[in-house]
């Protein structure tokens, strides 16, 4: 499954719009009934609008009903390199509004790829939980 989403990442890094970073970066997210739902990195003139492949795959599933997610793949690189594109800091804070801990997230190497879980990435989180 993690090479089928691995797949699906760089089929969604081809539609990357990216012409001031030159970095393109595909995600795939598997949902927990099966459903995949890809992203690419959105880039503006007016920089700080842009959005990353996975915030953008996270809010397509969110937006049509989707909760619960498994795992995540991430491809990027200038250009069409490969480089490990690990998740900003940002995008962990959204995925830790939708997962659980053991959400697994799947980064491209040059030779394979590398799984994390979300809580080695985003220890001790701010969630509203903490406050229940
Ligand atoms: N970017 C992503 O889409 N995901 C990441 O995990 C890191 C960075 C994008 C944002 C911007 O379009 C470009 O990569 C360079 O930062």
């Amino acid at each position: 499954m993690f090479l089928k989403l691995l797949e699906k990442a760089e089929l969604a890094r081809e539609n990357s719009y990216s012409p001031y970073s030159k970095f393109k970066v595909g995600a795939a997210l598997l949902s927990k009934n099966g459903e995949i739902f890809t992203g690419c990195n959105i880039e503006s003139s007016s920089y700080s609008l842009t959005c990353c492949a996975e915030r953008v795959a996270f809010f397509k599933a969110i937006s049509e009903g989707n909760n619960g997610f498994e795992a995540i793949a991430i491809v990027g690189g200038f250009n069409d390199t490969n480089e490990p594109c690990m998740p900003c800091g940002s995008c962990r804070q959204v995925m830790a509004e939708f997962c659980t801990p053991d959400f697994k997230i799947i980064i491209k190497k040059n030779d394979g790829f590398d799984i994390y879980t979300l809580f080695e990435l985003l220890p001790n989180s701010f969630s509203l939980k903490n406050n229940e």
